[in-house]
């Protein structure tokens, strides 16, 4: 957990918006957002795999607003753009199993959706958009240490559909002009979780699904 803060600017005069706010990683980034005074900090999420109750503290702050709405649904996306300086897009549907078991659900929100948030932050001239793209982008690179260029074949429909978030991520930022990031995380653990739940011994034991 943060002691101090990670950025250099005032964010008090700043309203960010994060999909996928209800989720594991989400709702970290709007604790740490509304821990350091965000003007007003938006969570566009259906739910699908986060939990209100991750956001239930924050409920209550009126810098704070859910909008329960789907990424795959432009008009959510608009709506949750207004006012919005700052976009992390964090919603998607995680597991590289569950990709391989519907690939279409995988595709729809993943890429369909990401296309969704682009256009929205673009025509609610959005400052930035930092989305989350994955280690699995990597493939079946053997390279070590990882570099960002040398990507090999992805493995799995999520893959191909983080693979897709960085090429559009690419064309928007040239054609429209915009700032779009994307982060690859790895796998990105819970601490207290595995604490409680997978630790075996001096063995921690996990599947990567990333
Ligand atoms: N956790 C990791 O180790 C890891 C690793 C690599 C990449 N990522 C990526 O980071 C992001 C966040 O991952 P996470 O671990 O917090 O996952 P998570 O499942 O906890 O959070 C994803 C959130 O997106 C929401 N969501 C799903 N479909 C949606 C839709 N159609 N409309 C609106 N909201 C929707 C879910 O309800 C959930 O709250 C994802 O893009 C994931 O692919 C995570």
């Amino acid at each position: 957990m943060y002691t101090s803060p990670f950025h250099t600017v005032d964010i008090s005069n700043k309203t960010f918006l994060v999909t996928g706010g209800a989720g594991f990683i989400g709702s970290n980034l709007v604790e740490y957002l509304l821990k350091y005074n965000a003007k007003k900090v938006i969570v566009l999420d259906n739910l699908a795999t986060g939990f209100e109750e991750n956001i239930k503290p924050y409920i209550v702050l009126p810098n704070f607003e859910f909008i329960k709405g789907d990424i795959c649904v432009l008009d959510d996306c608009a709506k949750a753009c207004v006012g919005v300086d700052y976009l992390f897009h964090e919603a998607a549907l995680g597991s590289v199993p569950r990709s391989i078991q519907n690939p279409i659900a995988t595709h729809n929100v993943n890429a369909t959706g990401f296309i969704n948030v682009l256009i929205a932050a673009r025509d609610a001239k959005v400052k930035r958009v930092v989305y989350a793209s994955s280690s699995s982008v990597y493939g079946d690179s053997k390279v070590l240490p990882k570099v960002e260029n040398q990507i090999g074949k992805q493995l799995s429909p999520y893959a191909v559909s983080k693979m897709t978030n960085e090429l559009y991520g690419e064309i928007f930022a040239k054609t429209y002009n915009m700032e779009v990031i994307g982060l690859r995380y790895f796998n990105i653990l819970d601490h207290d979780k595995i604490l409680k739940e997978v630790c075996c011994g001096n063995t921690i034991i996990y599947k990567c699904s990333y």
